[in-house]
């Protein structure tokens, strides 16, 4: 961050903190109990996060007063914001009638039944306590199935936090070698080595060099795991080409195709499977489905699903709070209103706010870039089409910092990297509020924006 970006970075964050006595105070406490006084590396970002003391609808109140429209929704997982009234009915109703069985219940069927009637790759599924596990598994039954261990997954994909998966999330791309050769980087100290040595990583959204990677192999490698839109990496979208190739080549090798579908599930009642009209092999989810209480599923093709089948004695999969009663109710009244209409619904204020950024960046001479589809979106502070973690990863990320917290004393909560998603819970009049606070902020911003990255000001 050049000089002029951290001054007024500085004066951001003490606008930020000067008001917010409470939160600090609360974070000093909780440094004593918490390393860093949080409990997820993604919920800080400094000087020190807002405590968040209620949610409701499309707002959430922190501890020093401030109203915030909720863009981030617990990273998309609460489809309609907070405390959807069916869905605080069906938790205390469900509560008061015990939370956890250790026996299957109706609820379990429910949902599953309206999950796989939907998701046009589901047969039979699993429910988990996180999308995390739910990849854990669709691995493990990948290897299970096709009986070799190494799995291709793309430079930037976020599939939770087990070792494999930690690979290649978010690297340096000077040290991860060429595109022809990208290098395996563990994203965190402690991810096992030898774990690594089971992943190959592909560039998004590149057939040839996919193509190239599974010919050459394909007799070792289970499965390729994609998020039909990178998440994290920033809203990529797939080209339908790419999508359409991957399915092919992985039948025609005996490689199972996953998709992360944790995010992308929202997409359509169908998810980003039924949107792009590509059908996986197997299909994990998480977020939306459990109504914003902890949750995972993964599942698929009946004969590769069966393998979990305890009749069967081949594969075991267990979980103290899988399908807990109380997820499954929460799950079940949140997934039963997101139907059609709500789809519709959200992915159209999507729409508004995609439109409404690009006529702001228009209107302030910015060349920069929104990607995204349906309720999610990413701003981006690149001149450039993007098409993998690389075209993202050379955008210039200090400045979503600076922006994310701006609009945060503007109350409007977004993510850190630029992430914004809709909720039912929002009218068209909610997301012309966090317009403006996008144009009062990025206005704000120009002369920094001038001196940090001149190729975006006209
Ligand atoms: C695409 C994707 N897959 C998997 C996960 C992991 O899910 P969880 O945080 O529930 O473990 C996430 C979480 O953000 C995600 O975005």
């Amino acid at each position: 961050m050049r000089d002029l970006a951290a001054k007024y970075f500085d004066a951001v964050k003490q606008r930020y903190a000067e008001v917010r006595p409470n939160s600090l105070k609360l974070h000093k406490i909780a440094c004593k109990y918490l390393p860093g006084g949080d409990t997820r590396t993604a919920t800080f970002f400094m000087p020190f996060p807002n405590f968040i003391e209620r949610g409701e609808g499309a707002y959430m109140y922190d501890a020093d007063g401030f109203k915030l429209l909720d863009f981030q929704n617990n990273y998309t997982s609460l489809i309609h914001g907070h405390a959807h009234p069916q869905t605080v009915d069906a938790v205390r109703e469900q509560i008061a009638l015990g939370s956890a069985y250790t026996a299957p219940f109706e609820k379990q069927i429910e949902l599953a039944r309206l999950l796989t009637e939907r998701f046009p790759s589901l047969d039979l599924v699993r429910f988990t306590n996180s999308g995390t596990e739910a990849n854990m598994h669709a691995l493990r039954i990948a290897r299970a199935y096709t009986g070799k261990a190494k799995i291709i997954k793309t430079e930037g994909g976020y599939h939770g936090t087990t070792d494999v998966f930690e690979a290649s999330v978010d690297p340096n791309i000077k040290k991860a070698g060429t595109l022809d050769q990208i290098k395996v980087i563990p994203e965190s100290r402690g991810v096992s080595a030898n774990a690594l040595k089971d992943v190959l990583v592909t560039p998004f959204n590149d057939i040839e060099r996919t193509r190239k990677m599974i010919e050459e192999n394909h007799r070792e490698v289970a499965c390729i795991i994609i998020e039909p839109i990178m998440g994290s990496a920033g809203q990529i979208t797939p080209d339908l080409e790419y999508l359409r190739f991957l399915r092919e080549i992985t039948s025609a090798y005996n490689i199972v195709l996953i998709f992360d579908e944790v995010v992308t599930g929202r997409l359509s009642t169908g998810g980003a499977q039924q949107y792009y009209g590509v059908i996986p092999d197997l299909t994990t989810l998480g977020k939306v489905i459990g109504g914003g209480t902890p949750v995972g599923a993964f599942g698929g093709k009946r004969e590769i699903m069966e393998m979990y089948d305890p009749r069967q004695k081949k594969m075991y999969h267990s979980g103290t709070f899988n399908g807990n009663a109380v997820t499954m109710a929460a799950g079940l009244a949140t997934m039963k209103a997101y139907d059609e209409q709500a789809v519709t619904y959200v992915n159209e204020l999507g729409g508004l706010f995609r439109e409404g950024a690009q006529r702001i960046f228009a209107g302030l001479g910015l060349d920069m870039r929104i990607s995204g589809a349906g309720s999610i979106y990413n701003i981006l502070f690149t001149n450039k089409e993007v098409h993998n973690y690389r075209d993202v990863a050379a955008a210039h990320e200090e400045l979503n910092k600076i922006l994310y917290l701006d609009l945060l004393t503007r109350g409007v909560f977004d993510a850190e990297r630029g992430m914004f998603c809709m909720s039912t819970a929002m009218t068209a009049a909610d997301v012309e509020f966090g317009l403006q606070a996008l144009e009062e902020a990025l206005r704000d911003m120009l002369p920094v924006i001038a001196d940090e990255a001149p190729e975006l000001v006209d």
